[in-house]
């Protein structure tokens, strides 16, 4: 009876699949706060990439991971049309179709010598419009390799209607935008840092969201809906499932949550401890997202709960 009234179910189809792939290995390399997710070679990206078609998960977010001596301030390789997502993508997009929404990380941190999400000026701080003019260059390249889904993820104001603007005037009017609307200034990225070799020294508070601010999330939907938004996303979901319900409570565009690197370590390390029942719990956190309001969930455990949810 619980199953027959239950007032929120999760679907294989909510889920989303973030998976790297990483340039100039020949074995995925696993990542140690991480456990169970690796830097895919092409090749296990292709593989990964079946595996979640299979079980029936309907979206992967697919970030680059150059060699370190490819990095420059101005992630250069970002924009290479051989740079390791461009290829990644055509990979994935050739291996699959449209048998899953393949979507692309836009955002410079990956191939920054410096680790920021921007590029500089001469004081050493994120140059919020000259990194608007990199974004958009990106959006072409990753729609030229054959994206369905472009995530700005890196907090620039105006990115939105830049990236709009930039797919249109290249032909790429049905490539769609979801926008990292809310992502929060966190500690709970930690464990993606290594998963991409972030080259970071500082924080990100200057372009990411302070923990203690709900208005401000309310603005910057606004501000990306009205530039174009085709989805919005909160990020991290576990700790921020109030935004979550206030934001689907305040749109008619679907609503992503990302549950984010350090999310799925702190539950993994408990269960490696034998603290708490590891697959309980990682259906409780996804159920929770869903009943604050998530249409789409991105999550690492996205195939095992595709399989789980069948
Ligand atoms: C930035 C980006 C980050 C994540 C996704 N895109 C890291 C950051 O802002 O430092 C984090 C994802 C995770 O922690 O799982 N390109």
């Amino acid at each position: 009876m619980r199953r027959m009234v239950a007032e929120t179910r999760v679907h294989p189809a909510d889920l989303i699949l973030p998976a790297f792939v990483r340039e100039g290995i020949d074995q995925p390399v696993p990542i140690e706060a991480m456990p169970g997710v690796v830097q895919h070679t092409r090749e296990t990206l292709k593989k990964a990439a079946v595996e979640a078609v299979e079980a029936g998960v309907s979206g992967i977010m697919l970030f680059g991971v150059p060699e370190d001596a490819k990095k420059d301030a101005a992630g250069t390789v970002g924009t290479d049309p051989d740079g390791i997502l461009q290829v990644a993508i055509r990979d994935v997009r050739a291996e699959v179709g449209d048998d899953l929404v393949i979507m692309s990380d836009l955002c410079l941190d990956e191939y920054t010598d410096h680790g920021h999400c921007g590029v500089l000026d001469a004081d050493g701080r994120v140059d919020n419009d000259a990194t608007l003019e990199r974004y958009a260059e990106m959006a072409q390249v990753q729609a030229d390799a054959g994206v369905h889904v472009v995530g700005p993820s890196g907090m620039m104001d105006g990115q939105v209607g830049v990236i709009r603007d930039a797919l249109d005037q290249t032909g790429h009017e049905d490539v769609s935008i979801l926008a990292y609307t809310a992502k929060y200034s966190s500690a709970f990225y930690g464990p993606f840092r290594e998963a991409v070799g972030s080259s970071l020294k500082g924080d990100r508070k200057t372009y990411q969201q302070d923990p203690a601010n709900v208005r401000e999330s309310m603005r910057e939907l606004a501000l990306d809906l009205e530039e174009g938004a085709d989805m919005v996303m909160v990020k991290p979901a576990g700790p921020y499932l109030d935004i979550l319900a206030k934001v689907a409570e305040s749109v008619d565009v679907p609503v992503s949550a990302y549950q984010i690197s350090g999310e799925y370590a702190m539950v993994e390390a408990a269960a490696e401890k034998g603290w708490i029942e590891r697959d309980k719990a990682i259906l409780e956190t996804l159920t929770g997202i869903k009943r604050a309001g998530a249409s789409t969930i991105l999550t690492y455990w996205a195939v095992e709960a595709a399989r789980a949810l069948r």
